[in-house]
């Protein structure tokens, strides 16, 4: 079994739970009661599920062909269904979450994306290994409303299988466009199928819509704390129902695409193996009872189901508070929230074929490393006369500074291994994503993370550090860095990262 901790998004067995709450900061977040009033939204309290809602819908999905996948995405207001109430969103081609993208290692994916928003957009591809120059995965591109961009991306053909998703990354305003329903999954398929009945692709993500079915307006303090959403949403339903024989095996695909919300899953009573997290893979299935996955991870998961019914639960996780706002211990009505219903009956399925083992990953423990830094996230008193803590706009910074797009933070030798070491001073958790090149954990607060662990999203626990190591190969360019609590990101905990 691999060390537990409770900062590699990955909880093995029943010692899980334990973990997770010894290592909780014993803070507690002040918003967490605002933001549940009684009786609405995702406060179903104790772990009671609400009332089991509609058959889980997928979104459309487009798949590539001889190498290319071509197509338009228009943002635009859109009026949908969210968690059966009629709402006034933002939406990919009408819908929320947008089309799922299936692509091949090797392909080249075109997207024309066109802004019918009244504010700048952009396109990011969250976790995909491509070029971030021109008109790649370029975070500097500005979409003016009216106005559309081309964008392409050629994946190398070794990319790695996995989930990866897209949404908009225009500084200032990423958060309030995801919050308000502008996210889409990216499958890149596997070289050799792995054989099973039913595969899903499940976006998890979190909103607040007005009475008038708006998305509700957030004030400084919920920026801050990072927000979550009185909905919490699977594919944009509430605790929809999904339904299997016994005996059946299932791949799902998880996305958090939560702005804030980590998601401590659980889905008891089933049998859960983790094909990997992000774009890495282990060779072989791990056998798993509890996932943790902070902004921006995703699973890649197979389900063998028993009969019977269980809920797929969000547990509550502990990821601090604000400096100077004292916790009050667990809020009621927080205890977990059902994501979705499970019912398996009938007859039994035939037993699936077996999973076809991967080849074992690179390791970069044992990488030259070409320069060691070290990133440190910061949250401080800002320079207005209310800084200090309680009611004024802190600052969020990586090495004291808050993001400026024409300044390059970080400047690394193309083809090289560097590693880095993520420091938060904090009494908040921040989860560290870079793109374009991931990271490999090596270790997770002090402790050693005894398997290779691929990852583009790393929590760096409140008060504690990670180190990664990260291979510059195949592209080179100017990308970002930045905390996945994409409130934090839009107040400036992001830097600039050239690699040449
Ligand atoms: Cu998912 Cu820079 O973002
Ligand atoms: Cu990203
Ligand atoms: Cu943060």
């Amino acid at each position: 079994m691999r060390p537990i901790s409770r900062r590699n998004a990955l909880l093995v067995g029943g010692l899980g739970a334990a973990a997770t709450v010894a290592g909780g900061a014993g803070l507690w977040w002040s918003l967490a009661s605002a933001q549940q009033p009684a009786g609405v939204g995702g406060g179903n309290g104790g772990g009671a599920a609400p009332a089991q809602g509609p058959e889980l819908h997928g979104p459309a999905e487009l798949r590539s062909a001889d190498g290319r996948l071509q197509l338009t995405l228009d943002a635009a207001p859109g009026r949908v269904e969210l968690g059966g109430r009629q709402a006034r969103a933002l939406c990919y081609n009408g819908t929320v979450p947008g089309p799922t993208l299936r692509l091949r290692p090797g392909d080249e994916l075109s997207v024309r994306l066109e802004n019918s928003l009244n504010e700048p957009t952009n396109l990011h591809v969250h976790g995909l290994h491509v070029s971030p120059q021109a008109d790649g995965d370029n975070v500097f591109v500005e979409v003016l409303p009216g106005q559309g961009f081309d964008y392409r991306y050629k994946l190398p053909s070794d990319h790695p299988p996995g989930v990866y998703w897209y949404h908009p990354h225009h500084h200032g305003m990423v958060a309030d466009q995801l919050f308000a329903g502008l996210f889409g999954a990216i499958i890149v398929e596997d070289p050799e199928a792995i054989p099973v009945g039913t595969e899903r692709v499940l976006l998890v993500s979190d909103t607040t819509l007005d009475s008038a079915g708006n998305i509700a307006a957030v004030s400084p303090m919920e920026r801050m704390a990072g927000r979550e959403g009185e909905l919490l949403l699977l594919n944009g339903q509430r605790n929809p129902l999904l339904t299997a024989q016994p005996g059946a095996r299932e791949r799902w695909r998880i996305i958090n695409t939560c702005v804030a919300r980590y998601l401590r899953l659980r889905l008891d009573g089933q049998q859960l193996q983790l094909l990997g997290m992000d774009s890495g893979r282990s060779a072989q299935p791990e056998t798993v009872d509890e996932l943790l996955l902070a902004p921006g991870n995703r699973a890649d998961l197979l389900v063998t189901a028993a009969a019977g019914e269980s809920v797929l639960q969000a547990l509550r996780y502990d990821r601090g508070g604000m400096p100077g706002v004292m916790g009050r211990g667990p809020v009621p009505g927080r205890g977990a929230d059902a994501l979705a219903t499970f019912r398996v009956s009938g007859a039994s399925a035939a037993p699936p074929g077996s999973v076809p083992s991967r080849p074992a990953p690179e390791d970069l423990r044992t990488a030259a490393v070409a320069a060691r830094r070290q990133l440190v996230l910061s949250m401080g008193a800002g320079s207005g006369r209310m800084g200090g803590g309680m009611g004024g706009m802190m600052r969020f910074t990586i090495n004291g500074r808050e993001y400026s797009e024409s300044r390059t933070d970080t400047t690394a030798a193309a083809g090289t291994v560097e590693e880095w070491t993520l420091v938060n001073t904090s009494p908040m958790d921040h989860p560290f994503h870079l793109h374009v090149w991931p990271m490999q954990l090596i270790s997770d607060n002090g402790q050693d993370v005894g398997s290779v662990a691929m990852r583009d999203v790393v929590n760096v626990p409140a008060n504690g550090r990670a180190t990664v190591r990260i291979a510059f190969r195949d592209f080179s360019g100017r990308s970002v860095y930045h905390c996945h609590i994409l409130d934090h990101e839009d107040l400036g905990m992001m830097g600039v990262i050239e690699v040449r």
